[in-house]
């Protein structure tokens, strides 16, 4: 099964994206923790991502489709994925169309995770992440277990730079300008369809594995 997040920032993609990746035994590919983590490890990649993500902007397609296409090609993909926070332009929509189609294969569901924008600033500024293992937390909503520290992994978890309110409120804008027009993208495809990402996480869950059940 082939699946794809599609929602603004801070919508619960990655929190989603974690359960069904667990549930149904497929692995979860964020581009933004894929990111992160050579941000983390100073790679080249990494400092030339940060540049862009510290804005709010997205990384420019050069950099984030071919990464992508090489991390699908691996072999724990078999069975399928979800993606989360790929595709986020049209053109890179229409690059893993292509590739999968030169597979004879497509994507299966593109899941929208509905949230307006005022729901969002303040989940943002809640959110606490562990940039070792890619686990999100909320400082109301899912606190971990011990205070600061991730419940996976041990490490200290942070307020992703790019959660401050005057960057979140770029990303909704690129968001809006950029991404949502893949909402019209998938429709036409006929797997597009949407949840209401305001509800409480196991309850957006549910609605999800009604669909993908
Ligand atoms: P990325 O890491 O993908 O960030 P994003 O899309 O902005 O989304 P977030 O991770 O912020 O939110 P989410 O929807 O995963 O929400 P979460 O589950 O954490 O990308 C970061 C940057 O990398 C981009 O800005 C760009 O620069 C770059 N990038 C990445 N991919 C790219 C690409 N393909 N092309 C170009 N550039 C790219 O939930 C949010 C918070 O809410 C959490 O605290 C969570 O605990 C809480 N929460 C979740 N669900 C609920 C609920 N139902 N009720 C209450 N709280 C909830
Ligand atoms: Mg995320």
């Amino acid at each position: 099964m082939k699946i794809i997040m599609l929602g603004a920032p801070g919508a619960g993609k990655g929190t989603q994206a974690k359960m069904i990746a667990e549930k149904y035994g497929i692995p979860h590919i964020s581009t933004g923790d894929i990111f992160r983590a050579n941000i983390k490890n100073g790679t080249e990649l990494g400092k030339e991502a940060k540049t862009y993500m510290d804005k709010g902007l997205l990384v420019p397609d050069e950099l984030t489709v071919k990464l992508l296409l090489d991390r699908v090609a691996q072999k724990d993909c078999g069975n399928g994925y979800v993606l989360d926070g790929f595709p986020r332009t049209i053109p890179q929509a229409e690059v893993l169309d292509k590739a999968l189609s030169g597979l004879g294969d497509r994507i299966d569901y593109a899941i929208n995770v509905d949230v307006p924008d005022e729901n969002i600033i303040n989940r943002m500024s809640g959110r606490r992440a562990c940039l070792s293992c890619g686990a999100t937390y909320h400082l109301v909503h899912i606190p971990p277990k011990k205070e600061g520290i991730c419940d996976n992994c041990g490490q200290p978890l942070v307020l992703r730079d790019d959660d401050k309110p005057e960057t979140v409120k770029n990303r909704l804008q690129v968001y809006h300008e950029q991404t949502q027009p893949l909402i019209d993208f998938y429709t036409a495809k006929g797997v597009l369809k949407t949840v209401d990402g305001t509800q409480d996480m196991q309850d957006v869950f549910a609605a999800i594995t009604a669909i993908l059940d």
